[in-house]
């Protein structure tokens, strides 16, 4: 049981609503940040007890915010914990809280799950975190439950959503304009899904490049042979243009 958990499962503070499992993403994710003299933001406080889950697990060096629509989180407040009332799904107020802090080493969303609400913080508090921190939505559960605005493949749930980041990520390798390099392809390392979390691990990309070491153990591409394999390779391009656009995999070529 990692320390996260263990003071979970002893908290006589205040009161802490959290899955089990996600506890270990957490500290896979969060881990390095102990210690260290960080922002971490959550939205949705509700009795405060993660609050101070954070305080303690991250150190006296970290500077913990809450986000909250209910004005009874304000009472909340103690050294290193301060909190912010207002909505999630509220761009104008997002933005005011942006002006309020330092950039975010650490967004954990758990406030209140809707897919307008997980959305519209994403967009407005991605770009506030910093450029090796980390954004993790939690609770995506809710991309499947129709009260919440989610169903399986639903438009615009979060999942759903988030499925492009996966596209975005190898936006560099994209031969067509419908998907393009864009600033999650430059910013973010990797994107890691759990049951109900996704988690984003920010960090400055170059344009992927590759390299070979070693020695050759048999004779595999002649140099002699590179026309022909461009051609292919053409060749191959122009008849999965087609089968592409009639979205057919491309195994059917075989
Ligand atoms: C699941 S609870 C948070 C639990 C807390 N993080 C914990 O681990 O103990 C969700 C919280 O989100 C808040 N909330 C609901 N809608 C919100 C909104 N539009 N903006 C900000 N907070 C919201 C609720 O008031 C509630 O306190």
């Amino acid at each position: 049981m990692n320390d996260l958990e263990k003071y979970f499962r002893e908290n006589k503070d205040r009161l802490i609503y959290k899955w089990n499992h996600y506890f270990d993403v957490y500290d896979r994710h969060f881990s390095a940040y102990r210690g260290k003299e960080i922002t971490v933001v959550e939205i949705g406080v509700f009795q405060g007890g993660s609050l101070q889950m954070w305080k303690k697990y991250f150190g006296p060096k970290a500077k913990i915010y809450g986000i909250d629509i209910n004005p009874a989180c304000k009472d909340l407040e103690e050294e290193n914990i301060k909190i912010f009332i207002g909505s999630q799904s509220d761009r104008e107020f997002l933005r005011e809280v942006k002006k309020q802090i330092p950039k975010i080493d650490i967004l954990i969303d758990d406030g209140g799950h809707t897919m307008k609400q997980q959305i519209v913080s994403f967009e407005e508090l991605f770009d506030h975190v910093k450029e090796d921190g980390v954004y993790l939505c939690e609770d995506l559960h809710t991309s499947y439950w129709l009260g919440y605005g989610g169903g399986h493949k639903r438009r615009r749930t979060f999942i759903e959503y988030s499925k492009d980041f996966v596209d975005d990520i190898n936006a560099w390798h994209s031969e067509q304009s419908s998907l393009k390099v864009n600033e999650i392809t430059k910013s973010v390392r990797s994107v890691h899904y759990y049951t109900s979390v996704v988690v984003m691990e920010k960090g400055r990309m170059e344009k992927p490049v590759e390299s070979a070491t070693g020695k050759q153990s048999y004779e595999s591409t002649p140099v002699k042979q590179a026309a022909l394999r461009r051609f292919l390779a053409w060749s191959n391009r122009q008849l999965n243009k087609t089968l592409r656009f009639f979205r057919l995999p491309e195994s059917i070529a075989k």
